[in-house]
């Protein structure tokens, strides 16, 4: 009760802040300062699933760990299970469906962190149920959630990752990739769940490998990944099929493109890079994918 109070407080916060033109902040919790050499981790959708599992491990290792996510309370037991340990973390509360939140994390982090290591984009949203719904920006959701949230989040914390190199974005797509239908990206026509994760997802590996070649020669490793397929997360439950893979693949899969011995601008199908569709190597399509995300998010 107390931490929805809570929750809503903060969205009132922000949704003011856009309102007046001024950069909202999240309020951060108090007694988890990062030591000054410690590696500083921001895991997005942590507190379930995969995100959950990478941010353990991370803390296990000494890691300071940026929990994010919309639920307050398994966002705090997160961190509390972290700073039980060797690691410590904080809980950001923020949803991908809303521009402003997505900003408001960005200044948090830039306030309370002189640092970011390693910046996984692993929130999202699956294909289920299969119902179109609108972004608080007015924009089809998963391609809110999935993409240009993260696309935004990147660009706003691009600057902090590469004065930290060496340092890493490990960005988690999926095998289940879509074409863009550039004369309907937002698909009003024809609309299916799966069509609309595919597509996000596409669109995330086509944005690793431009970020990829942004950042060549500046130590940033960009990655994108197929953590595994059906772990048994929330999405895989909505959509009621068989889990066929544990959560603890994908996560060997994320920590190998968090501390692994690999190069960057590539898509791995787990452990093994793989050929992502062809879509996500057309440079017109990304070229296209570059001006709409930057005119979306207004950011670059
Ligand atoms: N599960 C699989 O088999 C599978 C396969 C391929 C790829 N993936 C990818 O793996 C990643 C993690 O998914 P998962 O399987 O672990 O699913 P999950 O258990 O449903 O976790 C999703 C995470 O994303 C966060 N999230 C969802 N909507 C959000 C929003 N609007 N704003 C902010 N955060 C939001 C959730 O936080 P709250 O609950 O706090 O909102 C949660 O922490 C996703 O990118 C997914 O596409 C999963």
């Amino acid at each position: 009760m107390y931490l929805t109070i809570r929750n809503t407080l903060a969205m009132m916060l922000i949704a003011l802040c856009a309102w007046s033109g001024r950069p909202a902040e999240l309020v951060a919790q108090v007694g988890s300062e990062p030591e000054p050499d410690q590696q500083v981790v921001l895991i997005t959708g942590s507190t379930s699933g995969l995100g959950r599992e990478v941010a353990m491990r991370m803390g296990s290792r000494g890691a300071h760990v940026v929990v994010h996510g919309r639920d307050e309370e398994r966002g705090m037991a997160v961190v509390d299970e972290i700073n039980a340990g060797p690691g410590s973390a904080r809980f950001y509360a923020a949803d991908f469906a809303s521009f402003d939140n997505v900003r408001a994390l960005a200044h948090s982090v830039l306030r309370d962190y002189d640092r970011l290591d390693v910046l996984v984009n692993n929130a999202g949203f699956g294909s289920a149920p299969d119902e179109r719904w609108e972004s608080e920006d007015g924009h089809e959701f998963r391609f809110q959630v999935n993409y240009l949230a993260p696309f935004l989040l990147t660009n706003l914390l691009k600057e902090l990752v590469t004065a930290s190199a060496p340092s890493r974005v490990v960005n988690v797509s999926s095998l289940a990739q879509s074409p863009i239908d550039w004369d309907d990206v937002m698909i009003e026509k024809n609309f299916s769940g799966r069509r609309a994760y595919g597509q996000s997802k596409l669109a995330q590996i086509g944005h690793t490998l431009d970020l990829h070649e942004e950042l060549a020669g500046s130590g940033v490793l960009v990655n994108a990944l197929h953590p595994a397929t059906y772990m048994p997360t929330g999405m895989v439950q909505r959509l009621g099929v068989t889990p066929r893979a544990t959560i603890g693949e994908g996560a060997n899969a994320v920590m190998q493109l968090i501390m692994g011995d690999v190069e960057g601008g590539q898509f791995f199908n787990q452990l093994t890079p793989q050929r992502a569709h062809e879509q996500a190597y057309d440079p017109g399509s990304r070229q296209q994918l570059r001006q709409l995300s930057r005119e979306l998010t207004r950011s670059r």
